[in-house]
């Protein structure tokens, strides 16, 4: 089989949260880039018609959705209205995520300083969200026994990483446990679940900050045996293949894409 067909996601209905920036936009370009129609959704505007005027110049058929996730009637509304356009979704990408400050390496981050404010709103997003995300992206995938969903899981998730805060780890945690169970219930009806648990990735999480934090970002970096940050370009080949026909037998997988950093 030539990689063309293995790979191949023409005219494939997708859809990505949190699509304006960082990985997610290099999965809705990636997608994009290999003839499927993507549905960009985001709650920052500025960002949003920004990136898809870009792609529509460069002649991507994307469409967008201005939506906060943690509304979850808008979210579901969103999801419908992308499969209405399409006739069908064969891809969905959870993505949308925040971060919830720094780990107990500093005061700001130990157990005793978390606000439960903070708990609340990263649970909500990165938890919560990806939740109804998964059950309104089943809803139309189950009864046509076909479809992808992947999620953006992370490997703050899948181990204490004492540089990130306690509502991200433990948001992280969940959505791999929800992968699996999800990816065994949907396993009949042909739906592949699976989650991409990136290392530290260059984007626009925590407002930037490892662009212009030199001390922060060798911390990061440090994490892995590679001794760098990745930039989002590297996440475009794991995704594609997660929504590809390449994946027809991959379902249930966190897949770590970290340079090393879990093997250490
Ligand atoms: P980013 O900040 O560059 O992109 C996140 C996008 O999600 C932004 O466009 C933002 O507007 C959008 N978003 C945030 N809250 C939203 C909401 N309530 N409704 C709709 N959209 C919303 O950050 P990044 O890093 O690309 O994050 C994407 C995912 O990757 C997140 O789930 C994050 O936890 C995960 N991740 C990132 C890592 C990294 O090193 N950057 C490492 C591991 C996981």
């Amino acid at each position: 089989m030539k990689a063309e067909q293995l790979f191949d996601v023409r005219g494939h209905g997708v859809l990505v949260t949190g699509a304006a920036s960082g990985i997610g936009l290099a999965m809705a370009e990636v997608m994009a880039a290999n003839g499927a129609r993507v549905t960009l959704l985001d709650v920052d505007q500025g960002k949003l018609t920004k990136e898809i005027s870009r792609l529509k110049a460069e002649g991507a058929n994307v469409r967008e959705a201005l939506v906060d996730v943690t509304d979850s009637a808008a979210l579901r509304a969103a999801i419908d209205a992308a499969a209405a356009e399409y006739g069908r979704l064969e891809a969905v990408f959870a993505n949308a995520g925040i971060s919830s400050g720094p780990g107990f390496t500093v005061p700001a981050g130990e157990l005793g300083a978390v606000a439960p404010e903070n708990w609340e709103r990263v649970l909500r997003t990165n938890l919560g969200a990806v939740f109804v995300t998964l059950q309104a992206a089943a809803a139309h995938m189950k009864p046509r026994r076909s479809g992808r969903i992947i999620v953006t899981a992370s490997i703050a998730g899948l181990r204490s990483e004492p540089l990130v805060g306690y509502p991200y780890a433990v948001a992280k945690a969940g959505v791999a446990n929800l992968v699996r169970h999800a990816a065994v219930e949907l396993a009949p009806f042909g739906v592949m679940v699976n989650a991409i648990a990136p290392g530290c990735f260059y984007t626009g999480i925590g407002g930037g900050r490892l662009e212009r934090d030199p001390a922060a970002a060798r911390a990061f970096a440090e994490m892995s045996p590679m001794n760098r940050i990745a930039r989002t370009d590297e996440i475009k080949g794991l995704a594609l293949l997660l929504a590809s026909p390449a994946a027809s037998f991959i379902t249930g997988t966190v897949i770590p894409i970290d340079g090393g950093a879990t093997a250490w």
